[in-house]
């Protein structure tokens, strides 16, 4: 993958990229209209880099109104194959502690109200989604992180990210029941994203900030909207850094990653009926 260009979608909290050199903004217009926000492209050492605020820079998107496909068409567009994003996560378990942070592998949908895909409309494929998250983009995440986190706060290497509706959260007896289901934590928007950056065949792997404990905790306070803002607060100086040296190091990594070949064996519809 030579020469392809990192995506970052920040979430919550990070509005903007540090260290980005030479930066320059740039307008993508998309089949599925505009992205969030205008799309800052620059340098990190050799590597080009495309970073967009998901939610846009003024946070005006909620989780369902987030235009996901144009933002991932836009990043595609542009040459990107790796897409690193970071996301604001509520706990389901108690040893996911506010401030610790996640690189998931695995999801459950339980959105309702959103497009997940870009095919239809007389193109049929079914990319695979074993693996949403890209494990080798994963495992450099996971590695940067561990050896950033500071004494007392942990980087957890796995768990499963239920993604909800949103935009407001949980009830107790749902907080309850994605914890019976194992789920780690619970987000509003990255598995969209893992979904779709899959049929864009763009490897896309996610540093979840764990900032509340949802509402099932007996001893701690139900997730608010200030108790996410503190804690992200508190978190976003070292998100950045874990982003920075992630990507300084992306185009370290051999092999390239089977996302980059997702549509190979999933296409439906045979190339002379595709409209
Ligand atoms: N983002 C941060 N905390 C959350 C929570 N508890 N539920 C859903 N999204 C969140």
């Amino acid at each position: 993958m030579g020469g392809a260009r990192l995506g970052v979608l920040g979430g919550s909290g990070l509005y903007a990229m540090d260290g980005l050199e030479e930066v320059r903004e740039i307008q993508v217009d998309t089949p599925y209209g505009p992205p969030s926000d205008t799309l800052r492209l620059g340098r990190i050492d050799d590597l080009e880099v495309v970073f967009l605020a998901r939610h846009g820079r003024h946070h005006s998107y909620t989780p369902t109104e987030v235009p996901y496909r144009a933002n991932l068409w836009a990043l595609r567009s542009l040459g990107v194959r790796w897409v690193l994003s970071v996301s604001a996560v509520g706990s389901l378990q108690e040893q996911y502690r506010p401030l610790d942070m996640m690189v998931p592998d695995q999801f459950i949908d339980r959105t309702h109200q959103r497009p997940l895909s870009f095919f239809g409309g007389g193109v049929v494929a079914h990319v695979t989604a074993a693996d949403p998250y890209c494990p080798v983009l994963s495992r450099l995440l996971a590695d940067v992180g561990d050896s950033l986190m500071p004494p007392g706060r942990q980087l957890h290497r796995g768990g499963t990210y239920l993604c909800m509706e949103g935009p407001a959260f949980s009830t107790r007896a749902e907080s309850e029941l994605y914890r019976s289901w194992g789920c780690g934590v619970i987000g509003m928007t990255n598995h969209t994203e893992a979904r779709l950056a899959r049929e864009a065949e763009m490897a896309y792997a996610t540093l979840a900030m764990v900032t509340d404990y949802d509402c099932w905790h007996q001893e701690h306070a139900s997730v608010t909207v200030e108790l996410v803002i503190d804690n992200l607060r508190a978190n976003a100086a070292l998100a950045q850094q874990i982003v920075r040296q992630a990507a300084a190091r992306v185009g370290e990594l051999r092999p390239a990653s089977s996302a980059h070949h997702a549509l190979r064996h999933a296409l439906m519809t045979p190339a002379e009926h595709v409209p």
